[in-house]
């Protein structure tokens, strides 16, 4: 079978080599998958990418041999999962890789936001002032954590919130009762856990239906002053509303290590070269600017997952799925 790495590192090239060698061609490509970079070959019966290709009708389009899509992600919103399937192209993903490494990323946002870390650290850095003015921060103990979403981040984010001696609450529609109970925190209506929270953290996935979950009545239902975290995905938070929110002070701060567009904002010159503007947000990448620009928001580049035992599951796993699929038998597919 012909397969496809695309947006590989070297070492992750190395890594992979070995595992894949008795698969049939691999090709291993830097560069990721879309419309605007579509690779010379066509004739994939399987591609693996990470979430910044998306993979739309046009590259279906372009892959006509296509069997599978392997993602080396947990998400899969960069895949249109209803036309693969209507392809019969099925789709894997990498169901557990980062649940103690995302949750550990949340805690890296908080304190930061927290303690002024980012601020402190800039002050010295750019002035050479030790001045502690502006600086004073809040403890975490005694705080109420809301989180929404208590799967496999979810819940690791609260074992670490207990370790803070934090308070928690939270929203799931499939409530866990017996961690709820091993854990001691309650579930609650999502209206609830977001006016009694004190800091409110996303680990919800981004599905149609989750869009903008996080809206303007969300924040207004906040208490005033409130922390946000999000390291799940960008389209769970309507940006503008946000950018209302902070600026008008009923949200104190926010950690986002995702945004509404990061795939514009990341390669804005790309974007506007190839005139691909249709099917995006130019509104939602203005407010990601804005965000940027804010003293009081920390916006890190999706780099939740990345430390070095996640990456190495994450190859694993996503070796295991091709080996599986070429051997006959499916793993961990989300079609
Ligand atoms: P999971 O599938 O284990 O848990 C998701 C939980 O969200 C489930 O319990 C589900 O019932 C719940 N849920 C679904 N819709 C909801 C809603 N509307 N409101 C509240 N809860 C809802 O997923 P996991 O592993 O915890 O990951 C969560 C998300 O984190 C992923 O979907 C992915 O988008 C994001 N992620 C981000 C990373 C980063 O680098 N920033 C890395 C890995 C994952």
């Amino acid at each position: 079978m012909k397969i496809g790495f695309f947006e590989l590192e070297q070492w992750e090239k190395d890594y992979l080599a070995d595992k894949m060698s008795a698969l049939g061609e691999v090709a291993m490509i830097d560069s990721i998958l879309t419309a605007e970079n579509l690779p010379t070959e066509n004739d994939f019966e399987i591609i693996s990418v990470f979430v910044n290709s998306i993979i739309d009708a046009r590259v279906l389009d372009h892959l006509p041999n296509l069997k599978l899509v392997v993602t080396r992600s947990t998400g899969f919103d960069h895949i249109d999962l209803d036309l693969c399937k209507s392809r019969g192209v099925a789709v894997a993903n990498v169901p557990s890789y980062g649940e103690d490494t995302v949750a550990e990323y949340t805690f890296a946002l908080l304190l930061n936001l927290s303690r002024k870390v980012h601020l402190s650290f800039d002050r010295i850095r750019e002035t050479g002032s030790f001045s502690l003015d502006g600086l004073r921060g809040f403890d975490l103990k005694g705080k109420t954590l809301g989180v929404i979403g208590t799967g496999r981040i979810g819940r690791n984010v609260i074992e670490i919130a207990t370790g803070f001696n934090m308070n928690v609450i939270a929203y799931d529609p499939k409530p866990n009762a017996e961690y709820a109970a091993k854990m001691n925190y309650q579930y609650l209506e999502l209206n609830d856990v977001l006016a009694q929270a004190d800091i409110v953290t996303l680990h919800v996935p981004y599905t149609e239906a989750s869009h903008h979950l996080i809206d303007a009545e969300s924040f207004q239902r906040m208490k005033k002053g409130v922390y946000f975290l999000n390291t799940a995905r960008g389209p769970l938070v309507d940006t503008m509303a946000l950018v209302g929110a902070l600026r008008s002070g009923q949200v104190a701060g926010a950690g986002l290590d995702v945004l509404e567009e990061e795939g514009v904002i990341k390669d804005e010159l790309n974007v506007l070269t190839s005139g691909k503007l249709e099917g995006h947000d130019l509104k939602a990448v203005l407010a990601d600017h804005l965000l940027v620009d804010m003293p009081n928001v920390i916006v890190t580049p999706h780099n939740a997952f990345n430390t070095w035992e996640a990456l190495k599951r994450i190859l694993d796993t996503s070796a295991d799925n091709i080996k599986n699929f070429v051997a006959g038998s499916l793993s961990n597919l989300v079609n």
